[in-house]
């Protein structure tokens, strides 16, 4: 198949462009490498595909008007719309702009463009972030209320009501997949674990929002290239979680993280961020029984193969 992966130099888009082309798809990878995260991660998480031949890379922004975005969907099979702007805390004031452009505007202009193609699937990296604070649990696609109560979300849940609407309005075939907190190998340097491991292995303390007992379902990078690359058969218009089944409290997971390691964490608490949730929690009902997906990695499985990651990353030993 020939595949278009927006955001393909990211933590998520890069992972995925390598299983592609490991499955001998021709992909066109499009990113902007935006400066939200230093560069030289991004160059590194894409270093290796782009030696491939199946591989072709457009480092450009998908509402750049030099990008023919018509031309580029032409003989595409699958789009896999990752590119955006991460980040909850970081939405805020002044840069929300960034947000409108990169998980808005870019969206609907890429979803525009695909109208006219003969694309057989869109999917659509949406994000646990568009539920909000709840005390009803697990998160439903279908019943659960979607009020975000970050920038963030708002810009998500537009793009990803957009798909929809697309869908029901000119027959695109979209498919929105919610993730739910990603880690593992490639990370990105803003999110906790990340921030963690790192600070764990260089010996300092690391800052935690609150008071440590806030939950999240942390979904490891593996089991989001399968939920990804199995909703290529999914149903258009339909929206699904993709979680790992690993709930636990931030608290625990530091844990996990110091019994891995051996080191024991200096912790330094500070106030919960506005944006933040206090409990992500999927149901996976849907995709289960609908897609066949099944998280398979543990949080120490995972975990342990970030540290190493890190290891690598920053040359630390
Ligand atoms: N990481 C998570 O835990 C998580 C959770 C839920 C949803 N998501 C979504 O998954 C997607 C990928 O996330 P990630 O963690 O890999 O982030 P990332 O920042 O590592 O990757 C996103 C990439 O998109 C690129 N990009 C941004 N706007 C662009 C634009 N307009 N045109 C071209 N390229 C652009 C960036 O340069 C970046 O390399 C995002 O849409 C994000 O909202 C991520």
């Amino acid at each position: 198949m020939k595949i278009l992966v927006t955001g393909a130099a990211g933590f998520i888009g890069s992972s995925l462009c390598k299983k592609l082309i490991h499955d001998n798809n021709i992909v066109v990878g499009v990113d902007s490498f935006e400066d939200y995260y230093e560069k030289w991660i991004k160059d590194k998480n894409i270093n290796e595909i782009i030696k491939n031949q199946n591989f072709k890379l457009i480092n450009k922004n998908l509402i750049d008007p030099d990008l023919d975005l018509d031309k580029l969907l032409t003989e595409i099979d699958v789009v896999f719309h990752l590119a955006g702007q991460g980040g909850v805390r970081s939405s805020w004031g002044k840069e929300f702009e960034i947000y409108l452009n990169n998980n808005i505007l870019s969206t609907q202009m890429l979803l525009e463009a695909s109208k006219n193609s003969n694309i057989k699937k869109f999917i659509y990296a949406s994000s646990s972030s568009v539920y909000g604070d709840t005390k009803d649990f697990p998160l439903n696609e279908v019943n659960s209320f979607t009020r975000p109560v970050s920038p963030y979300g708002v810009t998500k849940l537009a793009a990803e009501n957009l798909c929809y609407l697309y869908y029901k309005n000119f027959n695109m075939p979209s498919v929105m997949l919610r993730y739910f907190t990603v880690y593992g190998e490639g990370q990105r340097p803003d999110m906790a674990f990340h921030k963690f491991i790192k600070s764990a292995l260089e010996g300092l303390p690391i800052e935690i929002y609150g008071d440590g007992s806030q939950m999240r379902d942390f979904t490891y990078i593996g089991d989001i290239i399968d939920a990804t690359l199995l909703s290529i058969n999914a149903p258009s218009g339909r929206i699904y979680n993709v979680g790992g089944g690993n709930k636990c409290s931030l608290e625990q997971a530091i844990n996990v993280i110091e019994n891995i390691t051996n080191l024991k964490l200096k912790r330094l608490y500070s106030n919960f961020q506005k944006g933040d949730v206090y409990k992500t929690e999927a149901d996976l009902r849907s995709i289960k029984s609908e897609l066949g997906f099944n998280p398979r990695f543990t949080l120490e499985e995972g975990l342990s193969n970030e540290i190493e990651y890190i290891k690598m990353l920053y040359n630390i030993d």
